[in-house]
């Protein structure tokens, strides 16, 4: 029987019903349906009209399109910080497990990285040694281990993030929307944090919707790329399956024999949205 959605208020009507894969070996069942998703600031025409998507258990889907075109608007909406005007979201999850990862970590200063990540653990009701042995766990899995007594002024921008990364990851979220959350990052780091990340996300079957402006980092980490349209009324205008097996290595994503085509058509769609936009990406 399919989970029920959790009411948000919104309207509930189910447009599509989600089709589990019958082999059973793709993705679980539905973690968030966005359908036909409308949202608008003040008076101006809607950002988005028409939006619809969905990531199932297991899933990972990135969004991309134009800069301004709403992929931060559709977060927003799914995490509840802005109501929709229309349209629906459904959650087949508790709002406490959600977890977001945006570009600007929200590290507390006076905190140490150890304070930083057990925070989350103590508001959820967790002793503080309980939390603070949790926090050390998670930090060394990310490779941090002993930085923990360190506030984030004393850790290079890598460190930092993968702090943050530890503090959503630590409080076992089933649902992470992320928003270009590793752009500062250099190469080398970002490669290293987007593949602890992955690993994590593939063994435990996070649903994952991710914002980027990198395309190549969208398809080496996604099921499924869905191109936002450009604005105003955006919608998703396409969706492109990457069929590359999981557990992914990054690099070896990246040579798969479907990974080149695929990119190339994809970076040709956004080209059009972008050309008509006569601007920027
Ligand atoms: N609080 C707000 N009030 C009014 N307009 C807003 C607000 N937030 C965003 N907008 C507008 O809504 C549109 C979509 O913004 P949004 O931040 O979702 O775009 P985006 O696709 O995430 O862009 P980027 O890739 O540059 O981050 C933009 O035109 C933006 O100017
Ligand atoms: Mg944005």
């Amino acid at each position: 029987m399919e989970p029920r959605p959790r009411d948000l208020g919104t309207r509930s009507e189910i447009l599509v019903p989600y089709e589990a894969d019958p082999s059973g070996a793709g993705p679980g069942g539905p973690v968030v349906r966005v359908r036909d998703l409308r949202m608008r600031y003040g008076d101006a025409d809607p950002v988005l009209d028409g939006v619809s998507l969905d990531v199932a258990e297991g899933q990972v889907v990135s969004l991309i399109g134009p800069s301004g075109s709403g992929k931060s608007t559709v977060l927003r909406a799914i995490s509840g910080l802005h109501p929709p005007d229309g349209g629906t979201v459904d959650l087949f999850v508790e709002p406490r497990e959600m977890g977001f990862l945006f570009q600007d970590d929200a590290l507390l200063p006076w905190r140490t990285a150890r304070q930083n990540v057990a925070l989350g653990l103590r508001l959820r009701g967790s002793a503080r040694t309980e939390a603070e042995r949790e926090a050390d766990r998670w930090l060394a899995r990310l490779g941090l281990a002993g930085l923990g007594p360190r506030y984030p002024r004393q850790l290079s921008g890598g460190q930092r993030k993968r702090v943050a990364l530890a503090q959503v990851l630590a409080l076992r979220p089933k649902l992470l929307l992320m928003d270009e959350p590793f752009a500062s990052l250099d190469a080398i780091v970002r490669h290293h944090v987007t593949q602890d990340l992955l690993n994590w996300v593939e063994s435990e079957r996070i649903a994952v919707l991710l914002v980027t402006h990198d395309l190549e980092e969208a398809q080496a980490l996604s099921d499924v790329v869905c191109l936002l349209s450009r604005g105003p009324r955006a919608r998703i205008s396409n969706r492109y399956a990457v069929e590359i097996p999981r557990p992914r290595n990054l690099i070896d994503a990246r040579g798969h024999p479907a990974f080149a085509p695929l990119l190339q058509r994809i970076w040709h769609d956004l080209s059009d949205e972008v050309d008509q936009l006569g601007g920027a990406i």
